[in-house]
């Protein structure tokens, strides 16, 4: 298992180019199963949970590789198999988009009923529900969701909404189950979020008709057929606002290339907020500070509310604020497994349900530190830049998941980070 040593303080000055984004990577991969053929995704970023959900696709059938230019290709002329099986989807609960589209494409799919996970009990009742009003049967053995429509799915008016409002891969699963339905599909309440607007465009492009792309209501006309396609997906916004925080968190300066500031508005606004300056720039944008950090009220809330994503790292950041600053996690109410880890590093928060008190303090404090899941071990490298001594942060398989290579992306600009095996 590696680690990672992290010498600190660090400034943090110079360029970082943004990766594809995962969360559009991995239902577009899904999105793949709709369309016999070969179909390429431009910019999927090498990381873990490529690799696994790459896993999930070949035990359905499918061939999945990366060509001389590293984009991924999935041939998916044979899908004979159309089960998830636990050992995946219990190590990536993202293999659940795979129910939508092997139901649209195979008339049954068996996916393994995910658990719950570090940041919560995640739910997929709103998947099951939508799936079911475009008239799948669905019912459960031996923890394997079994979902079938063996004369096929009906479009329909469905509200997907739910008690912390909209679902991402609940929409991708609905989304994509639909666009071969009979009939035309409305999704109420669908989610807004880039990584599901880049899903409907890219569906589009192999043949779907889907209107009303980024809003929450989705009209989806269904087609008989799509086509393999070739796509290349969105910059990654948590991990440009993951360095976005970095440069704030070291009193830096970083120019971020293949960054869309129109997706991240909230995260810039409270970064300006703090204090941190955000200048546009030709395909990004530069982000620094020279002064204090200020507090900061911030509430997580589906897209365009601030990102859930980014609730850790930001936290980190506003605990060296001048003063007590606020954060509701309205998402994942129980998604604070880091609040303990940076306090062991000197930081000063107290849980109180959904909410975090953040008292600023003047320093961060060096400790070793234990990643619980991905946003979370994110948040400790960002203290451990800016921290005194080497912080080292045990389980980093866990940042692996999200961010590629990170030490390797952080280190020409100022880090000193160590990936060692130990
Ligand atoms: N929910 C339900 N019932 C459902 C589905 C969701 O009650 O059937 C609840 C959840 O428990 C949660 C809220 O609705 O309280 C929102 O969950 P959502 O379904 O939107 O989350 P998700 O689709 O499982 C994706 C991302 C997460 C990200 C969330 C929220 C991927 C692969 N995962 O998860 O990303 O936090 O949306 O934006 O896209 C990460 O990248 O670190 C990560 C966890």
């Amino acid at each position: 298992m590696d680690i990672f040593r992290i010498e600190g303080p660090a400034r943090l000055s110079g360029s970082v180019n943004i990766n594809g984004s995962k969360n559009a990577s991995l239902p577009i991969m899904a999105a793949a199963i709709l369309a016999s053929g070969e179909s390429i995704l431009k910019g999927a970023p090498h990381l873990s949970d490529i690799l696994v959900f790459s896993q999930l696709l070949g035990q359905l059938g499918c061939k999945v590789s990366r060509n001389r230019n590293a984009d991924l290709c999935i041939d998916s002329t044979v899908i004979d198999n159309p089960v998830g099986e636990y050992e995946i989807v219990c190590r990536m609960r993202a293999s659940i988009c795979i129910l939508g589209p092997l139901l649209a494409r195979c008339g049954r799919a068996e996916v393994s009923m995910p658990g719950g996970c570090a940041i919560g009990d995640r739910p997929i009742d709103i998947h099951l529900r939508g799936l079911r009003e475009l008239g799948a049967q669905i019912h459960l053995k031996n923890g394997y969701i079994v979902a079938e429509a063996p004369r096929g799915l009906t479009g329909k008016d469905i509200f997907l909404g739910g008690p912390f409002g909209s679902t991402v891969l609940g929409t991708a699963n609905v989304l994509m189950a639909s666009v071969l339905a009979k009939g035309k599909t409305i999704i109420e309440s669908a989610a807004c979020e880039p990584e599901i607007a880049d899903l409907a465009n890219c569906l589009n492009k192999m043949g779907a008709r889907i209107s009303g792309i980024g809003s929450p209501r989705l009209i989806i006309e269904g087609v008989r057929q799509l086509q393999p396609v070739e796509y290349e997906v969105v910059p990654d916004r948590i991990e440009a606002g993951t360095f976005m925080i970095a440069a704030a968190i070291t009193a830096g300066e970083l120019s971020l290339h293949n960054c869309r500031l129109d997706d991240m508005m909230a995260v810039v606004d409270r970064l300006r907020n703090i204090g941190v300056t955000v200048d546009a720039a030709n395909d990004g944008c530069v982000v620094s500070r020279s002064g204090p950090i200020k507090t900061a009220d911030v509430t997580t809330q589906p897209y365009p509310g601030f990102p859930t994503d980014l609730q850790a790292q930001f936290m980190a950041l506003l605990s060296l604020a001048e003063g007590n600053s606020v954060i509701i996690e309205k998402v994942f109410p129980d998604r604070f497994m880091h609040v303990a880890e940076l306090n062991r590093m000197a930081a000063n928060l107290r849980k109180e349900g959904p909410t975090v008190i953040v008292a600023g303090v003047k320093k961060l404090v060096a400790a070793p530190v234990m990643a619980s899941d991905l946003r979370a071990s994110a948040a400790l490298v960002l203290a451990g830049l800016a921290a005194e001594g080497t912080t080292v942060v045990s389980r980093v398989y866990h940042i692996d998941r999200g961010y590629e290579r990170i030490e390797e992306r952080l280190n020409p600009v100022g880090a000193k980070i160590k990936r060692e095996s130990v």
